[in-house]
């Protein structure tokens, strides 16, 4: 018997609202708060009411996934002082408190796991991202060196990296396995890895900043090995239940957004994608660039250069069509109608919204009204919603 009502038939059918599954979870719909790091956590790592209220307003605004920021799983590969931790079980607590939040709203949670490498101790976006100086050692932030593949690394102005020897990748590859096992304690439903942007794993899969004569550079596979071998670990920790991404660059820039001459490439995207979907990896989650500093947004600011609507998305079309593993969209996606047609031509299986949420904490309550598929405001919590409806149905004048 159906139990389509009067009003359902007034409602659009949407890519954007349909739920997808990956193993044992169900995504209620197809809009994923992407990662964004608040370098707001406490002096040990842990997560504050600020991350509390920072992600919790995300399941609140319709949002199917509410993916965490990056979690480091070593204190040697924070970004900043700020970065929230999960290299301890005393970081487990905060964040169950926040997943619960999150599932009591019916929301998926996720966990990006991450290591910043060779862009590890840094200041704050804020405070200029450069490397920490005395003025932050002065108050207690003090500098250490980062780790990277190689020496030579990736960057150019931050203090120079030292290249892990092969029993540090060994500890490290355990590290994310226990992250994972931190992750599930927490109640995390997904884990993301973040493999993009220059950092810890980028450093090793591209041949801009991997120089490495062992088993962990040289051709692709070496410098995959590192990639393949986290993910490994993680399965061994991680449920088979749950689900298992990995961020990745799927091209270096170099000159500029659109040149893919040469160090990382979309080829090797697809090789990668294969070999973690292997492993027991679900979904690749495209970004891309990150690798020089030369060619970072802030240089694109500082050049007033534009950057397209879904400039990344081709990456996530191209790994999903050539290689059947599913994909994430992210990158300048910036209303309902653009993230519904991305999904309708097969671009991508999910979207990531990352700044416009920042604008706009209800996006995907947002979206839906764009594209038709609320109208009665029953999407949003009742709360709200009901007062809104009446509003509406009552109109304001003047
Ligand atoms: C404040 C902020 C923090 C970010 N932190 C992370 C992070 O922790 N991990 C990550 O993979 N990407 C991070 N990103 C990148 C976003 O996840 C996203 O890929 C990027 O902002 C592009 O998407 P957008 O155009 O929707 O913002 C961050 C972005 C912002 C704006």
């Amino acid at each position: 018997m159906s139990t389509a009502t009067a009003s359902d038939a007034n409602k659009a059918s949407t890519l954007l609202f349909s739920p997808f599954r990956l193993r044992d979870v169900t995504f209620p719909n197809r809009i994923v708060i992407a990662p964004m790091q608040m370098y707001k956590a406490a002096p040990d790592g842990r997560a504050t009411d600020w991350h509390f209220q920072h992600l919790a307003k995300y399941a609140i605004g319709g949002a199917g996934t509410v993916m965490t920021e990056g979690l480091i799983i070593d204190p040697i590969g924070r970004n900043t002082y700020g970065d929230l931790g999960l290299w301890d079980d005393a970081q487990v607590a905060p964040l169950r408190r926040i997943v619960d939040f999150l599932h009591g709203e019916g929301v998926v949670a996720a966990a990006q796991l991450h290591h910043a490498g060779p862009k590890s101790s840094r200041q704050r976006p804020w405070e200029g991202l450069n490397s920490l100086t005395e003025v932050e050692a002065a108050r207690g932030e003090v500098p250490w060196t980062p780790v990277s593949s190689t020496t030579t690394g990736s960057v150019s102005h931050w203090r120079a990296p030292r290249a892990l020897t092969v029993e540090e990748i060994a500890a490290l590859v355990e590290a994310y396995g226990q992250g994972a096992r931190r992750a599930n304690e927490a109640g995390f439903d997904v884990i993301d890895v973040h493999a993009a942007h220059g950092y810890l794993i980028h450093s090793f899969l591209s041949p801009v900043a991997n120089k490495r004569d062992d088993a962990y550079g040289g051709d692709l596979a070496g410098r995959m090995r590192f990639a393949l071998e986290i993910a490994e670990s993680i399965r061994r920790h991680w449920p088979q239940g749950k689900p298992l991404f990995f961020r990745i660059s799927c091209v270096d820039w170099r000159k500029d957004l659109d040149d893919r001459s040469d160090g990382w490439t979309i080829e090797d995207s697809c090789v990668l994608a294969r070999e973690l979907s292997a492993r027991g990896v679900d979904l690749i989650d495209c970004s891309s660039g990150g690798i020089r500093a030369e060619n970072s947004m802030m240089d694109y600011a500082k050049q007033r250069r534009k950057l397209q609507r879904g400039h990344q998305v081709p990456y996530a079309e191209q790994i999903r069509r050539d290689t059947g593993v599913p994909t994430m969209a992210v990158g300048v996606i910036l209303d309902g109608p653009q993230a519904e047609a991305i999904l309708q031509k097969g671009q991508a299986d999910l979207i990531a919204i990352g700044r416009e949420a920042l604008t706009d904490p209800h996006w995907a309550l947002h979206a839906a009204q764009a594209l038709g598929t609320d109208p009665d405001w029953e999407k949003w919590p009742p709360s709200y919603g009901w007062w809104l409806q009446l509003r509406e149905r009552i109109g304001v004048e003047g």
